[in-house]
C-alpha cells in the first residue's frame, strides 16, 4: 500500500473546507493514518519547497503557507499518490477541471486549497519531514475489503 502527504492549506482552514476535503478522500476509500494541525514556519517550508527556492513566486508561496495553520494528513491506499493527485486536480487552479478539489474550490493558483505529493519518492520524503514515526498509526480498517 502506498502512502501520500496532503497539506490542507491555510485558505482551506479559513474557508471552512477541511471537512469537505477530508470527506472526499475518506469516501474514495483512502485510509487516514496520520493527521495534525500545525503552524508552519519558514525553516520547514524551505526544506519542503527546496526545489522552488529560486522561483519568483516562492515568497508568495511561503507567506501563503504561513498565513494560518495547515492540516497535515497522511493517506494510505492502493496507488494513493496518483489517486490523490488526480482528486486534487491541476496545480494551476484555473486549469483544474470540475469534480477535482481545485476545480471545485479554487480559481487562482496561490489559493489552490491543498498540496499533494507528486511521486512516491516525494511522498516518503514529505511524510518523514512532517510526521514522526510514532504519529503514524497503522490501524485496522474494517471497511478496506469493500474498496
Ligand atoms: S513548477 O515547478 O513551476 O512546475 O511549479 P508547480 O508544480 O506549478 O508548482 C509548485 C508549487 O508552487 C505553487 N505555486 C504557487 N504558489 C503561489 N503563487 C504562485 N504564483 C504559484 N505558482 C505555483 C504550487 O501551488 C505548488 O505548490 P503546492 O503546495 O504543491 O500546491
Amino acid at each position: 500500500m502506498e502512502r501520500t502527504l496532503v497539506i490542507l492549506k491555510p485558505g482551506c482552514l479559513q474557508r471552512g473546507l477541511i471537512g469537505e476535503v477530508i470527506s472526499r478522500f475518506e469516501k474514495r476509500g483512502l485510509k487516514l493514518v496520520a493527521m495534525k494541525m500545525v503552524q508552519l514556519d519558514e525553516e520547514i517550508l524551505k526544506v519542503h519547497y527546496a526545489h522552488l527556492l529560486d522561483r519568483p513566486f516562492f515568497p508568495w508561496l511561503r507567506d501563503g503557507m504561513m498565513a494560518a495553520p495547515v492540516i497535515l494528513c497522511c493517506w494510505e491506499g492502493y496507488s494513493a499518490v496518483q489517486v490523490v493527485r488526480d482528486m486534487a486536480g491541476a496545480t494551476k487552479a484555473s486549469k483544474a477541471v470540475p469534480g477535482t478539489i481545485r476545480g471545485d474550490y479554487s480559481l487562482h493558483t496561490p489559493h489552490n486549497v491543498i498540496h499533494a505529493s507528486d511521486s512516491d519518492e516525494s511522498a516518503k520524503r514529505e511524510i518523514n519531514l512532517f510526521f514522526k514515526e510514532d504519529e503514524i498509526i497503522d490501524w485496522h480498517d474494517e471497511n478496506a475489503k469493500w474498496f
